[in-house]
């Protein structure tokens, strides 16, 4: 059968109505071009011989590549012949196909036959992706040895040439290794791009050779609060760097992959660290006086005198030798002009050039950088911040504030990359669970990533000739693992690489949804952490008649919820979940979610206690603003996760019965406040102290409203972590939404709240 969209969808209609009937398409994500599937089947086993033909390296690598991939996953180890096959042999042909024109460069070919397999390609590229497809094939079902491959018929190319994921190795820093980990699973989805942003306030990744200071200085910092010393009180150095050997060493790995780095050196701002190490290099002659500990956006830019552009361009050519991308990002967003207009040499060499004001004197600076990186050969590839002032010739836009940028680059005859936020930013929580990592508050799933349009009405159909692609961006101001950044990361790219991959008429969000256990394992063969916090059901407890009515809300509507209430991991066969359940007060209720029997996320119990009714965390209860809403992590002892509106700390617990008063108890911490705020000019909001230390106020009704209760913060400041406060609400008729805020002078520190419990009087 061919898959075209008529069928996928009437697959998956018949696939509701009966899932035993339905046969899922063969689990190959990105979801190809063309696909033919019809009876029998090839078996893959380590009596099976990959073939290359004689002399060609290129095809020698790829098979390489597949042979590790089959050792390492399936525990296979069939050998690379050249000479040709014996009659019978099980063989997978590598071979160039000349069908193909240059444009489908990353075109294949991948027959899937009773009697062999063929891996037909122009270029290597093509070649490495039917061989990507083909490890797909032997991994859709767990488990190692021999397996059976569909008979298949594949015409595969993709839909953009530009695939991206940015990682910054900035804010945190990540291991040469740990790069190389997640280059693996961006081959494994036929991702192309690696955008490294290897500089920026926080640090400075990248040894230069003509300035070590970049490095011996600008790649250390001390973390802000009670992180920032260790248990003898001794400040902590937290960094690290590349050396070039090992960035050359990442870029050949990825190289073998198909995967460009194309390296980003951030000017004119987000250029803290490079002032510190070099503080000639900055608009104000001083060190900064800020420390590189804070997130947010920095006053730091860098001065506009000839030897500033002398140790940019040494600095870009120093890094066009490591990375042969013929695309250099060099930044550009963010860039505030309080230091330009302050600093009277600045002033005197904007008239001098004759420009008109600060975003002129940007576009002059990075018309300059533009043309040293064309004379190099290589293009110039930013922000859309680029834009302001005038664009530079030939200037790629990369569209992060919105479409706009890309829609007002195409319109100039530019190139753009979409990657709007937030969107495309994985920094976003990615479900309303209280298990997900730090980050931006605002939710953005994976379905979410999956509905992103590529192609915007806003560019009209001639312009989108003008789009490269898309690329998903990880800012990694609050992912201080590896392994939270891998969990902010997966599953959201593979949906990404869908959308930059297949057709829109080959896609559908079902189709997706039912190849993603197969992809998940794959990714946990890779040793990939992903996050499978948005798999499971998030409870809500309250009181009934007769126990404790629990219901379930879900990020992602996959699968089905099923339960124990006898402690057992739940089974596909154990019951499913309909409708909310009245269980008796103290039963101990384990989910797990099920799709196509196999399982998704994790098994989560949870005890239907008296305290987990009358408890909400912060996720839970939400925050009253929208200003900016972080899931920040608590500054010491058991660093818990919290959410809160940093312009305006405040959480609503809607529907709280006061008729009868209730006891509060409440979990608080406090936290240093290290945020740079120069685009936000406002103050954040917070009531005015009525003690030194000041309290956490509950407001009957809404913000605004009266204190009914106020919590003095006493001592808890003193220690870093948690506290625990006490207090009463008097009794007040009815159902009423409260809202916690605290009394405090402006921060630091900011207090957060972590979780309330309310009990009724008399309770
Ligand atoms: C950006 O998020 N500042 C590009």
């Amino acid at each position: 059968m061919t898959f075209t969209r008529p069928l996928l969808v009437s697959l998956a209609v018949l696939a509701l109505a009966a899932p035993a009937l339905a046969a899922p398409a063969p689990a190959i994500t990105p979801m190809p071009a063309k696909m033919t599937v019809s009876d029998g089947a090839f078996v893959l086993s380590s009596a099976t011989r990959i073939h290359v033909p004689a002399g060609d390296a290129e095809l020698l690598s790829v098979a390489e590549y597949l042979r590790g991939m089959l050792k390492t996953q399936r525990g296979l180890t069939p050998k690379i012949i050249t000479a040709a096959p014996k009659d019978g042999e099980s063989v997978i042909r590598l071979t160039r196909i000349q069908t193909l024109v240059a444009e489908d460069n990353e075109a294949y070919h991948l027959t899937v036959a009773p009697d062999g397999v063929t891996i037909g390609a122009v270029s290597r590229a093509g070649a490495f992706y039917g061989a990507v497809s083909l490890w797909q094939l032997a991994t859709s079902e767990a488990g190692k040895g021999k397996v059976e491959l569909p008979a298949v018929s594949i015409f595969d190319t993709p839909r953009f040439k530009w695939r991206g994921l940015m990682i910054d190795s900035a804010r945190h820093f990540q291991t040469a290794d740990e790069i190389k980990r997640i280059i693996d699973a961006m081959a494994s989805q036929k991702l192309n791009i690696l955008q490294w942003h290897l500089t920026d306030d926080q640090g400075w990744r990248l040894h230069i050779n003509a300035y070590p200071k970049l490095t011996e200085v600008g790649a250390w910092r001390q973390p802000a609060g009670a992180a920032g010393f260790d248990k003898a009180g001794k400040p902590v150095r937290y960094g690290g760097f590349y050396t070039q050997e090992e960035a050359r060493d990442v870029v050949a790995y990825a190289a073998a992959r198909n995967i460009t780095v194309v390296p980003e050196i951030d000017m004119p701002g987000h250029a803290t660290a490079a002032i510190t190490a070099y503080p000639e290099l900055g608009s104000e002659g001083t060190p900064p006086k800020q420390g590189m500990s804070d997130w947010g956006v920095y006053p730091n830019l860098y001065n506009v005198d000839d030897r500033t552009f002398t140790f940019l361009t040494t600095v870009l050519d120093e890094v066009m030798a490591i990375f042969p991308s013929p695309y250099i990002h060099i930044g550009g967003d963010e860039a505030i002009k309080p230091q330009w207009e302050q600093s009277p040499a600045i002033q005197a060499k904007m008239k001098e050039l004759g420009l008109k004001d600060e975003m002129e004197l940007q576009s002059w600076f990075i018309t300059r950088i533009g043309k040293h990186i064309s004379d190099k050969g290589r293009r110039m590839i930013g922000w859309d911040e680029i834009l302001e002032g005038g664009i530079a010739p030939d200037a790629t836009i990369m569209s992060w504030r919105g479409l706009d940028g890309a829609v007002a680059a195409a319109k100039l005859g530019h190139d753009t990359v979409l990657s709007p936020a937030p969107d495309l930013y994985l920094n976003h929580r990615q479900s309303l669970s209280g298990d997900e990592p730090p980050g931006r508050g605002q939710v953005v799933t994976l379905k979410d990533y999956y509905g992103f349009n590529p192609e915007p009405a806003a560019i009209d159909p001639e312009a989108r000739k003008h789009i490269l692609g898309l690329q998903a961006n990880i800012w990694t101001e609050h992912a201080r693992t590896t392994e939270r950044v891998e969990r902010q990361i997966f599953p959201r790219l593979t949906a990404l690489a869908e959308v930059g991959w297949s057709a829109a008429d080959m896609r559908s969000w079902d189709g997706f949804a039912r190849r993603l256990p197969a992809n998940l394992n794959r990714l946990d063969k890779l040793g990939i952490r992903y996050d499978k916090a948005p798999f499971d059901p998030v409870p809500a407890l309250t009181a009934a008649d007769g126990g404790v009515a629990v219901s379930f809300t879900r990020s992602l509507e996959l699968g089905q919820v099923h339960y124990t209430t006898n402690g057992k991991t739940p089974l596909a066969s154990s019951p499913v979940y309909t409708s909310p359940l009245t269980l008796p007060v103290g039963t101990r209720l384990t989910t797990r979610t099920y799709l196509d029997g196999k399982a998704l996320g994790t098994a989560k119990t949870f005890t239907l206690s008296r305290e987990a009714i009358e408890t909400r965390t912060s996720q839970q209860m939400g925050t009253c603003d929208n200003k900016l809403v972080l899931n920040l992590e608590d500054d010491g002892g058991e660093r818990a996760v919290v959410l809160t509106d940093i312009l305006h700390p405040c959480w609503l617990w809607r529907g709280a019965d006061t008729s009868k008063g209730l006891a509060i108890t409440a979990e608080v911490g406090s936290m240093p406040f290290n945020f740079q705020l120069g685009n936000h000019p406002e103050p954040p909001k917070v009531d005015a102290p009525v003690s030194a230390e000041g309290e956490l106020n509950l407001h009957l009704g809404t913000c605004e409203g009266p204190v009914v209760a106020a919590l003095p913060l006493g001592d808890s400041g003193k220690t870093p972590g948690i506290s625990v406060l006490k207090g009463t609400v008097p009794a007040t008729a009815g159902t009423n939404d409260l809202c916690f805020s605290f009394g405090q002078k402006a921060p630091p520190p900011q207090w957060v709240l972590k979780s309330v419990r309310l009990t009724v009087h008399g309770k």
